[in-house]
């Protein structure tokens, strides 16, 4: 049976009982991380596991654990549901309490859920490319924090979705912020552009190793925001996330980037990024 973690047990994933009065459920109050999981270890899991945490200082919520206990907890449920290749999802919430917007009693116990999802690597896309829409961003000012009020993306991700492409690229008026779901990146004339880390994106994990691959590459970046004219323009854009790694958009509404095919600097971050994934492995 497949298990999840319910608190600080391993439970059977079919018993699960959340409560009707859960913040998370009630105000989505709370906050989450997705993991990858390549061939049975976790990929870059103390940054994701720091993110947590500042997620949690930012929403004044208490995490009940250690991080490195809870960092066994995660490894101790790849292990039991015999993980391969694919993700955790977890997510803490302020707990069960009467429904009321201010926050319960600080005797209330957070609500900590994980589990696993068994997941191909988008190999096509990586190969092939993906198409984009422009996406107004109406989510609100901290999009640092991955809180689970996610309704903005939600529906972001919808228009793209039925206008069959596979990511929204958010704007706040003319710049871009990020994808629904992804960090988004231009590339002209050998320098990579991407939003800065504050308050209307958040602070990417595989952005952070986008970055080190950069230097590796040494492709130069700047962190400065561009305007959708200016992405129309790039030579290259593509996106990054936990589950979709670095995928190159090879079209944008109905702009086609350039040859419409993956450019050749991130076919080499693509290569940068395989290699520190073999690296975790080698560990
Ligand atoms: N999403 N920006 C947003 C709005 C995101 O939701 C995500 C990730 C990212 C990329 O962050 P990271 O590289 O740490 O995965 C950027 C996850 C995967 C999700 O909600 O499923």
């Amino acid at each position: 049976m497949t298990k999840m973690l319910y608190n600080d047990s391993l439970i059977d994933i079919n018993d699960a009982k959340l409560s009707i009065n859960d913040r998370g459920f009630q105000f989505g109050d709370g906050i989450y991380e997705v993991i990858k999981v390549y061939d049975g270890s976790m990929f870059t899991a103390t940054e994701h596991i720091d993110r947590l945490y500042r997620s949690a200082d930012e929403i004044r919520l208490v995490i009940p654990y250690t991080k490195d206990v809870l960092h066994k907890m995660l490894y101790d449920l790849v292990e039991a549901n015999e993980l391969v290749t694919g993700h955790i999802y977890l997510q803490i919430t302020r707990g069960v309490a009467p429904r009321n917007h201010a926050f319960p009693t600080e005797f209330t116990m957070p609500t900590f859920i994980a589990y696993t999802q068994e997941a191909k690597r988008p190999i096509n896309n990586h190969r092939f490319g993906v198409s984009a829409i422009f996406v107004e961003d109406i989510r609100w000012l901290r999009c640092d924090i991955k809180s689970l009020n996610l309704l903005g993306n939600v529906l972001a991700k919808q228009k793209a979705h039925e206008a069959h492409c596979y990511e929204a690229i958010q704007h706040r008026g003319e710049i871009i912020t990020e994808g629904a779901s992804s960090n988004i990146y231009g590339i002209k004339d050998g320098v990579l552009y991407t939003h800065p880390i504050n308050n209307y994106i958040l602070n990417g994990i595989t952005r952070q190793v986008v970055m080190e691959c950069c230097k590796k590459i040494k492709l130069p970046v700047v962190e400065e925001p561009f305007t959708k004219e200016q992405a129309l323009q790039m030579d290259e854009v593509f996106l990054s996330s936990t589950t979709s790694e670095i995928t190159p958009i090879i079209k944008i509404d109905d702009t086609i980037i350039q040859s419409g095919e993956p450019g050749k600097y991130t076919r080499k971050i693509q290569l940068a990024f395989e290699e520190k994934i073999q690296q975790l492995l080698l560990v």
